[in-house]
């Protein structure tokens, strides 16, 4: 932290959310809360809350939310200082000189001027392109169908005849070699010493989510190899979390995102109208990549080269999509290699016409399946259709299941009573009449973590929503049981405020550091409780949740406990039956 938590409080506080975002954002009142349209994306209805009794805004179509700080963070680009710095002049607050360590300064400077050193470059590639000296560039990327328009919205450029332009030109502004190597812009050489990683290439600037720009890919204009060159990772470029051209997609207002593998590709789809296309660069699909999207999209559209190398990549990227809670559908681009090829020979309507028919991820992987067997062989294709019953026992809610059985047998024109017939005799014998596990046991048990998150995240809004089941709440549950590390944090600070007699959602926010934290907090805060529900029914929920939490922490405990230990194992016993009982006796919430 670098200022005394009192003291961020303090202006946090004289801050009124309501007021301030009120500032920027038209908020209509509406029960409790105040909604408007969300300014950090695109939408026509308001799904934006901000809460005066809570201090917190969120926006239950982005997923966005946080403190009236982290407001000003997202909203103006500020950093942590900077936005207490505006809020305490807001207050008509004297704000105290800096506590940053040394330490803490050293690196957040070097951040900002990171950060700076990129805009510059960017800026200096953009001037070349235009310049005599890009001529050709110019003339490659006009050649290659990009209109005036398109190369300025992605701020393209050329990065010069001369091996060291780039330094020179940095030089003058007055950085020193350290930072330019750090920079991933420059490399240093013993001999020769310090010279340009791109030249005589056109650069794609690589922006994050706010328009900085955090690093380039600079492609040759012929044949040479290399034909692409990267920055490499840096202070301020996580490839695992960047993914080019989000900077416009996350306010496309198009459904879905599109995911594409390339620069080029990227850029053709947006000139075809096709805004909400972003590409992972050449670097694999990450977790990273998918928690960005679900940011901004509820459903990803899958492009891959229609080659071996491409159906690989979008085999691989499904299941990440999918743990990351993204429905996604694959586009085949057939007979064209990627978007950009698509777009020059079939254009917009016919890729739109794709897009509508995607096939259902599923679909997609039972088809890719297929090819491994004879079809004309009856003995291979009923153990293809084997293979396919036993993916559906991956659905283990049965309407889904069901749903995807009809898909399924229409696309392979058999009976859906055959197949699902075929589906429950797999089933039994794989391991009974209940479902049976996920291929990948990893997946599987992600599912059951995530029912387990789930109870701590609501039982975390019940203390939030019904502050008078803390002390029966506390009584039975300790931090230490919620298993996640950000929520036990969020259970300890709740508990605190409770004893001071004082809820204060808002500050809890502020005490983590990690923007993805805070965010997670806020949609953490956000969660409502059914209204109406009658006391007998709330008394049983609440049961519940409690014992499924305990349940899995006594889990954990045991995992973790050295059998031999008798009074270890006893005072363990105990508490596992006071939790038998609690499942017979349910809370009382009188
Ligand atoms: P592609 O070879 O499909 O290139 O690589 P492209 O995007 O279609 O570009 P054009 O049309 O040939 O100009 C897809 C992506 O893989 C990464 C880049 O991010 C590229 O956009 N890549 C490819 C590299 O990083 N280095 C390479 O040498 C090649
Ligand atoms: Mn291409």
């Amino acid at each position: 932290m670098y200022y005394p938590e009192e003291l961020v409080e303090e202006i946090r506080s004289r801050n009124d959310i309501v007021d301030v975002i009120g500032g920027y954002v038209r908020l209509k009142k509406k029960g409790s809360s105040y909604f408007g349209l969300c300014p950090f994306h695109n939408e026509k209805s308001p799904s934006f809350s901000v809460s005066g009794g809570k201090q917190m805004y969120y926006c239950f179509g982005c997923g966005e939310g946080g403190n009236v700080i982290t407001f000003l963070m997202k909203y103006e680009n500020y950093s942590f200082p900077e936005a207490l710095k505006f809020l305490a002049e807001r207050a008509g607050m004297e704000l105290p000189e800096m506590e940053y360590t040394k330490e803490q300064k050293k690196q957040a400077d070097e951040k900002a001027r990171l950060l700076e050193i990129q805009k510059e470059a960017a800026g200096y590639y953009y001037r070349k392109l235009r310049s005599d000296e890009g001529r050709q560039a110019m003339g490659y990327l006009t050649g290659r169908g990009l209109s005036e328009e398109t190369i300025h919205s992605f701020g393209l450029g050329y990065s010069g005849k001369y091996s060291d332009g780039l330094y020179r030109y940095l030089k003058k502004k007055g950085y020193p070699d350290p930072l330019l190597f750090e920079s991933g812009l420059i490399l240093s050489d013993e001999k020769r010493g310090p010279s340009d990683r791109f030249w005589n290439r056109v650069m794609f600037p690589i922006m994050d989510v706010n328009r900085r720009v955090v690093g380039f890919g600079g492609r040759v204009m012929g044949d040479a190899k290399p034909k692409y060159l990267n920055s490499p990772e840096t202070k301020i470029f996580d490839k695992s979390r960047n993914l080019y051209g989000i900077q416009i997609a996350r306010t496309s207002r198009k459904k879905g995102m599109i995911l594409c593998e390339g620069y080029m590709d990227v850029i053709a789809m947006h000139q075809a109208g096709f805004n909400n296309a972003v590409a992972s660069l050449g670097t694999a699909f990450t977790s990273g990549h998918a928690s960005l999207v679900k940011r901004y999209a509820k459903e990803a559209f899958l492009i891959y080269d229609s080659d071996q190398a491409g159906i690989k990549a979008a085999l691989r990227a499904i299941p990440i999509l999918e743990e990351a809670g993204l429905a996604s559908r694959v586009v085949d681009l057939s007979p064209y290699k990627d978007p950009d090829e698509f777009m020059g020979n079939l254009g917009p309507e016919a890729f739109e016409k794709r897009l509508s028919e995607a096939d259902n991820s599923f679909l997609f992987e039972l088809r890719i399946l297929q090819q491994d067997y004879d079809m004309n062989d009856p003995r291979q294709k009923t153990e293809f259709h084997k293979a396919v019953a036993g993916k559906l026992l991956r659905f283990t809610e049965s309407l889904e299941r069901q749903n995807y059985t009809e898909a399924a047998a229409s696309m392979l024109h058999i009976g859906v009573r055959e197949l699902t017939r075929l589906v429950n005799s797999e089933g039994m014998r794989r391991g009974g009449t209940a479902p049976a596990p996920r291929p990948k046991s990893t997946v599987f048990k992600k599912e059951k973590d995530q029912g387990i998150l789930q109870a701590q995240k609501l039982l975390i809004t019940w203390l939030l929503e019904e502050p008078g089941v803390f002390r029966k709440v506390k009584e039975l549950v300790s931090p230490g049981d919620f298993t996640e590390g950000l929520y036990e944090e969020v259970v300890r600070q709740l508990y605190e405020q409770q004893e001071e007699g004082q809820l204060q959602p808002a500050r809890i926010i502020s005490h983590f550091q990690q923007e993805e934290d805070q965010r997670k907090v806020a949609e953490l805060f956000n969660t409502r409780l059914p209204e109406d529900t009658p006391k007998e029914e709330k008394e049983k929920a609440l049961t519940e949740i409690i014992y499924k939490v305990k349940a899995h922490s006594f889990e954990k405990e045991k995992e973790q406990m050295n059998l031999a230990d008798m009074n270890a194992m006893q005072e363990f016993i105990k508490k596992r039956q006071a939790l038998d009982r609690l499942k017979k006796t349910p809370i009382s919430l009188d």
